[in-house]
């Protein structure tokens, strides 16, 4: 029996509900937004599939009521503005920032023991926000990156191979932005093949392009950021954490000496369980991908300076 809070209920934390429901992950749900409303249509609109759809989970929608959340097991903040096609993630910072830092604090007083898993944009920034306003424990507060870009990587791979994409596994670790984020082509595999023998290295290197750029297209065609996959990879982490099923899972965490670095949230893999983020594995890289994993992080490293510049931290 676990209960999930989802703050924002836009396209994303509204997606995340809709599979924490029909897949029977959560058994009770509530969904606040500040819009009024919006958050208690869409429980309704989803209470209304549950014959058609088979689910007895409870969806409760709320308008800016946190005392609704209390006792949460796990909470996830959707909060804030989404990205414009042309719009990076890290512009998003200056709006972004205060909400999810209250929208967190709030959280906590009515849900002392939750844990936080972050989605909200830029995610990496949001996440080392969230971990250094509350002073929680770094297994208590992740962010959500990795898996999505993971599975857009995967997405890619599948269509340069043209191969059932249920058969192709990777990762991809390092910041959830367009520029940081690092597709570990090396380490892909199609059925247990690497695909660096499947690929040329032309187009394994356009599968890395276009992965890393992949949430922009979503931006550009829709108008607005994507949210199936976005809203599933968050249902899937959740599964992990009420479940304790321990899930290898590429996801903002806070480094300590992990990777060569230190005081930063970032994307690396890590076991997901009960307890939040209980191991961060660390994979042998080659200096290419080292390299870039310093890149990545100097520019998560300079977002996360904005938050001194606007006050937030
Ligand atoms: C994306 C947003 C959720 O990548 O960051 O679609």
């Amino acid at each position: 029996m676990a209960k999930i809070t989802i703050v924002g209920a836009g396209n994303v934390g509204a997606t995340c509900a809709n599979v924490l429901a029909f897949n029977k992950i959560a058994s009770e749900i509530v969904m606040l937004d500040v819009k009024e409303g919006v958050a208690e249509g869409k429980a309704m609109d989803m209470l209304q599939t549950t014959q058609t759809l088979g689910f007895e989970t409870k969806i409760k929608g709320v308008t800016g009521d946190y005392a609704q959340t209390a006792d949460s097991d796990v909470i996830i903040v959707t909060s804030g503005i989404p990205r414009k096609p042309g719009m990076t993630r890290e512009e998003l910072i200056g709006t972004n920032a205060n909400i999810v830092k209250s929208v967190v604090g709030t959280c906590l007083r009515y849900s002392p023991h939750a844990i936080f898993l972050m989605i909200s944009n830029p995610m990496d920034t949001m996440t080392y926000l969230a971990l250094k306003a509350t002073g929680l424990p770094k297994n208590r507060i992740f962010g959500m990156g990795g898996i999505l870009d993971s599975s857009r990587f995967k997405y890619y791979l599948s269509q340069a191979l043209n191969v059932n994409p249920a058969q192709v596994n990777g990762m991809v670790i390092g910041g959830h932005g367009d520029t940081t984020m690092i597709p570990l082509k090396r380490l892909a595999t199609y059925n247990s093949l690497p695909v660096s023998g499947l690929l040329s290295a032309e187009s394994l290197n356009k599968v890395v392009a276009d992965t890393m750029v992949g949430g922009a297209t979503l931006t550009s065609l829709l108008g607005t950021s994507a949210w199936y996959a976005p809203g599933a990879s968050g249902a899937y982490i959740v599964a992990s954490i009420i479940n304790d099923y321990k899930r290898l899972i590429p996801s903002c965490v806070y480094l300590d000496g992990e990777y060569g670095q230190r005081d930063i949230c970032i994307g690396v893999p890590a076991i997901i369980g009960r307890n939040g983020v209980e191991k961060i594995v660390t994979l042998d890289l080659n200096n290419e991908e080292k390299a870039l994993f310093e890149k990545s992080a100097d520019s998560v490293r300079s977002t996360n300076k904005v938050l001194k510049e606007i006050n937030a931290l």
